[in-house]
């Protein structure tokens, strides 16, 4: 759009001298040619702030070159520089606003944050259910196209100087928006907090001796596999991904968090839901927190060991299951494997399928 500027700013600059010259300055026909030749390029669906602030300016400076009988010559010069200056003040405007969304949305480091998961015992990759992690990758789809957040951060960092020159100040056509609001990530709700308390027998060495949820019949893991991939889905956001180049370059993350409660149905109210994390730490750890998992705050939050139900399950899930699931008079106790997907496997530098983490989530039976 900044050749379609210039090419329209020199003709503004050739018709005002031209009238100029020939004394017509201040005539109607005169100054409707500039307004014609500024605003002409909306018919055609462009937008050029610079040639209408640069016609008004031309524009005031023959009504005050005429008034004053100003030469030829002195008029140019004025008119140069009047024609330059709508450049200047848009450029540096622009360029304030390039550097604002540049120290924003800066490249960041993983590498500290996020350690590279070391090899664990269990044939987790070579069994995990395939079925299941493919459909979490359809499900999650892609982030990096044309006008997504993602890719205007890779805009931002990778082609600077063609997204400044996109910029509306210079120019807007349909289709030419590198926008800077696209870098902004979309609102959304706060984490919600826990739902609620575990019932305590659940956490006593009972639980292993739980009930195994029958799987025959009409499918009782159905709804609880798609509440779980709903609740990965949530909690690590695809547009928040932001922009990944490598490792030590990554542009616009938005720690993992949830931002609405899981529900599996009118059966099941959902009383907690616990993060064990397999990455961060030497040992497997389930996070304690207020709110549902937010990864900004478990950071800092306390961390408690596995219970002997969450043990068992984390061993069924690194053999390749993806729900654990038992179930007792009260209620009952899930865990769901968080695999690394496709679209996981370059941040988290671990091979597709392998087991990052799990929730816990622990069930009361809803109404009689
Ligand atoms: C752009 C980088 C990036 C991508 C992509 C990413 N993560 Fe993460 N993830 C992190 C970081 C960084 C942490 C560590 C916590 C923090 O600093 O926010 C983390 C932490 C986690 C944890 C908790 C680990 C622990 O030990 O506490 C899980 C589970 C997880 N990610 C799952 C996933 C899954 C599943 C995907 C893909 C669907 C994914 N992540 C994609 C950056 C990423």
């Amino acid at each position: 759009m900044l050749q379609v500027s210039i090419g329209v700013s020199t003709l503004l600059f050739i018709i005002a001298l031209n009238n100029y010259r020939l004394g017509k300055g201040t005539s109607p026909s005169s100054i409707l040619s500039l307004a014609a030749f500024s605003i002409g390029p909306m018919f055609l669906m462009m937008f050029l702030p610079i040639a209408i602030l640069q016609a008004i300016i031309l524009a005031m400076l023959t009504v005050v070159c005429s008034m004053r009988r100003s030469t030829v010559k002195s008029f140019a010069t004025l008119a140069i520089f009047g024609s330059v200056l709508p450049y200047l003040v848009i450029g540096w405007l622009t360029y304030r606003q390039m550097a604002d969304a540049l120290e924003r949305f800066p490249y960041e480091s993983m590498v500290e944050r996020l350690p590279t998961p070391r090899k664990l015992p269990g044939k987790e990759s070579a069994t995990a259910e395939k079925s299941e992690l493919a459909a979490l990758e359809s499900t999650l789809g892609e982030n990096r196209h044309y006008g997504s957040r993602t890719w205007a951060l890779e805009s931002l960092h990778e082609r600077t100087l063609d997204m400044f020159l996109m910029q509306p100040g210079f120019g807007v056509a349909r289709m030419s928006d590198m926008s800077i609001r696209a870098l902004e990530p979309a609102a959304t709700e706060p984490t919600p907090a826990q739902p609620g308390t575990p019932p305590s027998e659940f956490l006593s060495a009972a639980d292993l001796t739980l009930i195994p949820t029958p799987t025959q019949g009409d499918d009782p893991v159905g709804p609880l596999s798609s509440m779980h991939r709903d609740g990965v889905i949530d909690f690590v956001g695809l547009p928040n991904f932001g922009f990944f180049k490598d490792r030590q370059h990554v542009s616009g993350f938005l720690a993992h968090r949830f931002t609405r409660t899981p529900s599996a149905g009118k059966q099941w109210k959902l009383r907690t839901l616990d993060l064990i994390g397999l990455v961060v730490h030497d040992e497997p750890v389930a996070y304690v927190s207020e709110n549902l998992p937010r990864m900004d705050e478990l950071r800092k939050a306390p961390k408690r060991t596995l219970d002997a139900f969450e043990l068992k399950g984390l061993e069924a899930l690194r053999n390749g299951q993806d729900l654990f699931v038992r179930e007792a008079a009260a209620g009952q106790r899930v865990l769901g494997a968080i695999r690394c997907a496709r679209q996981c496997v370059d941040c988290h530098d671990a091979e597709r399928g392998r087991l990052l983490g799990a929730f816990s989530y622990t069930f009361t039976r809803n109404g009689p």
